[in-house]
């Protein structure tokens, strides 16, 4: 199968490139857990397999005197769940660590590369201010897995929730080999910005344009269109990995029940660019499954322009629609994610 590297070799010359290659492995949707609430952590082991990626959350949502007792769980259900997390099993184990000015963390990080390091596939790193916060614990980091024996070097992952954070959003995504991706925090970036918005993601009913007024109609007529408050910044999250070689996500959606919101969220994300989104319940899981992956329909399209397309040069007539070198690249997009998704 051609991939999009045959017909697209950018020249060397002052593009940035990445440094490491990150495994692209799924991870459409990454499931939060409480390691320190008995319940939530009982399930981890049936989920195995069915989500791409488990999450044991150590920062915000859980009390600050259970932070002991998450990571102590956090390593146990690591330690006693032999297929979740590591090179090859089908789920991936990640972290939320707490804030790197939190009295927490550097046990959080001491603790958890010691004692689980093998298992733990990507590090989230909240609140995350400018590459001097990557540069941190990328240098603790390597001290820990060196002194740990550890050989695979632990991906970390930044939350984007301060408005600092966006302004640096470039040197974020750039500042170490091991930066895996950036997900959006829309509570904390809402309130770091004082917008006034008291929702968890998601759109809001007060942010809209309406359509100009119509002489022979009463105002009442006029229609509105809600627009996407998040849109300004995952465009600039999916433009600063793009660059550098590392994955968007969508972060939280809070309003559990409004199962429809929720997907159009995750939607309009995939259809940006992001590769995947938080869970915080069940149903969201399968919600991101389903969302965060090229449709039948796309996926027969994009073949047949891969196809008629040959050697992937000139333009092509299919469907009466123009199809040409740029358009082969968009397919190849969709038929790359459908092959992953399917391996
Ligand atoms: C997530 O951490 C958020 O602040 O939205
Ligand atoms: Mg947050």
């Amino acid at each position: 199968m051609r991939s999009s590297k045959d017909f697209f070799r950018p020249l060397a010359v002052g593009a940035p490139q990445p440094v490491t290659e990150i495994p692209a492995r799924p991870s459409r949707a990454i499931h939060f857990f409480d390691p320190s609430n008995e319940k939530m952590a009982a399930k981890v082991p049936q989920m195995v397999g069915s989500v791409d990626v488990l999450l044991g959350n150590l920062e915000d949502a859980v009390k600050a005197d259970n932070k002991e007792a998450a990571r102590a769980g956090l390593v146990r259900i690591a330690k006693e769940t032999a297929e979740l997390g590591g090179q090859s099993g089908p789920t991936q184990l990640w972290t939320r660590i707490n804030a790197l000015d939190s009295p927490w963390v550097l046990d959080d990080l001491t603790t958890l590369v010691t004692e689980i390091g093998d298992k733990l596939d990507v590090i989230m790193v909240p609140k995350v201010q400018g590459a001097e916060d990557i540069h941190y614990v990328d240098r603790l980091l390597a001290q820990l897995e060196a002194r740990a024996g550890l050989e695979r070097p632990i991906l970390v992952h930044a939350i984007l929730e301060t408005a600092r954070g966006v302004a640096n959003i470039e040197e974020i995504c750039g500042a170490s080999p091991r930066m895996q991706g950036l997900s959006l925090g829309p509570a904390d970036l809402a309130a770091d910005r004082r917008m006034k918005t008291t929702r968890v993601g998601g759109g809001h009913p007060g942010y809209l344009v309406r359509s100009d007024p119509d002489p022979d109609q009463p105002d009442a007529h006029r229609t509105t269109y809600q627009q996407d408050l998040w849109h300004y910044t995952i465009a600039r999250m999916v433009d600063a990995c793009a660059m550098h070689g590392i994955y968007p996500y969508y972060g939280p959606f809070g309003d559990i029940a409004d199962v429809v919101a929720c997907e159009d969220q995750f939607r309009n994300a995939f259809l940006l660019g992001c590769v995947g989104t938080w869970s915080l319940h069940p149903k969201q899981i399968e919600i991101a499954n389903r969302v965060f992956a090229p449709s039948a329909d796309d996926i027969r399209h994009a073949r047949r322009v891969v196809a008629a397309m040959g050697d992937g040069t000139g333009a092509v007539m299919l469907d009466g629609k123009m199809e040409d070198d740029a358009s082969l690249k968009q397919c190849l997009v969709m038929v790359e994610l459908a092959e992953q998704l399917a391996a």
